[in-house]
């Protein structure tokens, strides 16, 4: 095989990340997109020089196409990677893996019947500053986790839930701040720290209560596996997108990724010691800049069958787990293992 083939389904907001990934890539090029609107599809196929379907079956059953790429809402991700492995595809999903976890567990049994490979984009995992202190956390230097703490505070409008359609709703989005805007957050919390075995938290909806069902507000407090212990906030209720903020206290120091840039405080001093070398990208800020690196990895690991490259869904639903679990907590008032 020279080069991989690649459908997009979905021609929305994410849309042009993957497709200039894709033709900006050696190892692949684009066949097709899709989407049911049609002058979406169009305007994309006359931009990267592409087929175009309103059908998204039409896309994977397309001889040409190897790997298909999955941008569409939620509700949508786990029916569209079944049917793409079963066409006998590889399939990227853009986060979340899915809306609940029997739809992510159906995504393995396809993906097991199929023999095919499924990765998904938490791209900030391939960021350099999550990369180092994920190497510093492994190797030890730092000493154990003993906590980990994720603040987002966000800003979504009333424009950005009604223009859509799909977000704001159970149904279709599967939730609100957690599993859309915060999930990159817990996902990076989760793998830094270890992984997490217990939820007590709590969700609520604090503006726009009459536009979406969803909260847009949620904080947990998060048991980890190693006896760590976590603190969570997330809403969408602040006036503008403030960088991420993420913190890991070990034993020995103290690692805090903020605005793209890893500090350590240690002994009473505190260094940057990466960044993500600042850049222009045309893209949104806190999309961050590691999409195309995580899918040259993941088509790599296609090419190679190397699965040391690919987030795979396993590692994709631990995020929903523990979203499920806050779900859970809020409505009991328990705590929740996982
Ligand atoms: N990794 C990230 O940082 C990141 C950033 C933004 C969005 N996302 C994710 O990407 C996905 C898409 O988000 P978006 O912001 O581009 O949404 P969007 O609403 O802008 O685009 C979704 C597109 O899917 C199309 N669509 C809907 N149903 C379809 C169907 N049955 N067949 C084909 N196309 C269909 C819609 O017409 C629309 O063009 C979501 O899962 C979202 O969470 C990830």
């Amino acid at each position: 095989m020279d080069k991989l083939g690649v459908a997009i389904i979905g021609c929305g907001s994410i849309h042009n990340v993957h497709a200039d990934a894709v033709t900006g890539s050696k190892l692949s090029h684009l066949v097709c997109v899709a989407d049911i609107q049609r002058d979406k599809a169009y305007t994309s196929a006359q931009n990267y020089n592409c087929k175009w379907y309103t059908d998204y079956i039409d896309a994977i059953k397309d001889d040409a196409v190897d790997v298909v790429h999955i941008c569409t809402p939620h509700y949508l991700h786990a029916e569209m990677a079944v049917q793409a492995l079963l066409a006998g595809k590889h399939v990227l999903i853009e986060k979340p893996v899915s809306i609940h976890i029997k739809e992510a567990e159906e995504i393995i049994d396809a993906r097991e019947k199929s023999r095919r490979y499924v990765g998904v984009c938490f791209q900030n995992r391939f960021n350099k500053t999550s990369q180092k202190a994920k190497e510093m956390i492994d190797s030890g230097v730092v000493g154990a986790v003993k906590g980990v703490k994720g603040i987002v505070t966000w800003f979504r409008d009333e424009d950005y839930y009604t223009k859509s359609g799909w977000r704001g709703r159970f149904a279709t989005e599967g939730g609100g701040v957690l599993i859309n805007q915060s999930i990159h957050t817990i996902d990076l919390m989760q793998w830094l720290g270890g992984g997490v075995e217990a939820v007590r938290g709590s969700v609520s909806t604090h503006l726009l209560g009459n536009v979406i069902e969803v909260e847009d507000t949620a904080h947990a407090t998060l048991f980890f596996n190693n006896g760590a212990r976590g603190v969570f906030y997330a809403t969408n209720c602040y006036t503008t997108n403030s960088p991420v903020e993420i913190e890991i206290d070990c034993e020995k120091a103290k690692l805090r990724l903020y605005d793209e840039k890893l500090y350590v405080e240690q002994d009473g001093y505190c260094n940057c010691i990466a960044n993500e070398n600042g850049g222009e990208t045309s893209y949104k800020s806190y999309w961050g800049k590691s999409h195309a690196d995580l899918i040259q990895r993941f088509y790599n690991g296609i090419l190679n069958e190397d699965l040391g490259s690919i987030i795979s869904v396993e590692e994709a639903m631990e995020s929903i787990k523990i979203i499920d679990a806050i779900y859970k907590s809020s409505s009991t008032g328990n705590l929740i293992h996982i």
